[in-house]
């Protein structure tokens, strides 16, 4: 590994089930689909289907999608208890760089984010 990390340092995660939370643009969608490119079985948590299966299409290995709005409790429930077997890593990506005011059906109205830093282009 060079002093400098980039995507290209990721090892082999193969076998390994990652969720990442909006994957369907952004830094999520990089991550996700760098992850899947190492081999992990990625699930793009987005609240919008339509564009996590686009954001899928453009990937390449083992990706699914499933719905996931963060400001919708009964959303973050749902995902959960569908869930089955094992979550090895969790990419809590989803969030707004600008803030605003938005109505949300209940918890906090702005989420944030750490994100995995490295090499996106
Ligand atoms: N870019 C930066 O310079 C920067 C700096 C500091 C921190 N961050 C953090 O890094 C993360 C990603 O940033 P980004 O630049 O990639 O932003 P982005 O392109 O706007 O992507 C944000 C993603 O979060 C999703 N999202 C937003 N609200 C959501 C909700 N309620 N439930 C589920 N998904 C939701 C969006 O979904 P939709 O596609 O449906 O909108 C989108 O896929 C954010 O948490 C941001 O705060 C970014």
């Amino acid at each position: 590994m060079s002093g400098h990390w980039t995507a290209a340092d990721l090892p082999d995660l193969s076998g390994t089930t990652v969720v990442v939370t909006g994957a369907s643009s952004g830094i999520g969608l990089v991550t996700a689909s760098r992850l899947a490119g190492v081999g992990a079985h990625v699930v793009l948590a987005v609240r919008d289907e339509s564009r996590g299966r686009t954001a899928a299409q453009s990937m390449v290995g083992h990706v699914e999608v499933r719905a996931l709005d963060l400001s919708s409790l009964r959303s973050v429930r749902a995902f959960a208890s569908a869930w089955t077997g094992e979550l090895h890593i969790l990419v809590n990506n989803a969030g707004i760089v600008e803030h605003r005011v938005q109505a949300v059906e209940a918890g906090r109205p702005t989420l944030g984010g750490d994100v995995l830093n490295g090499d996106t282009t």
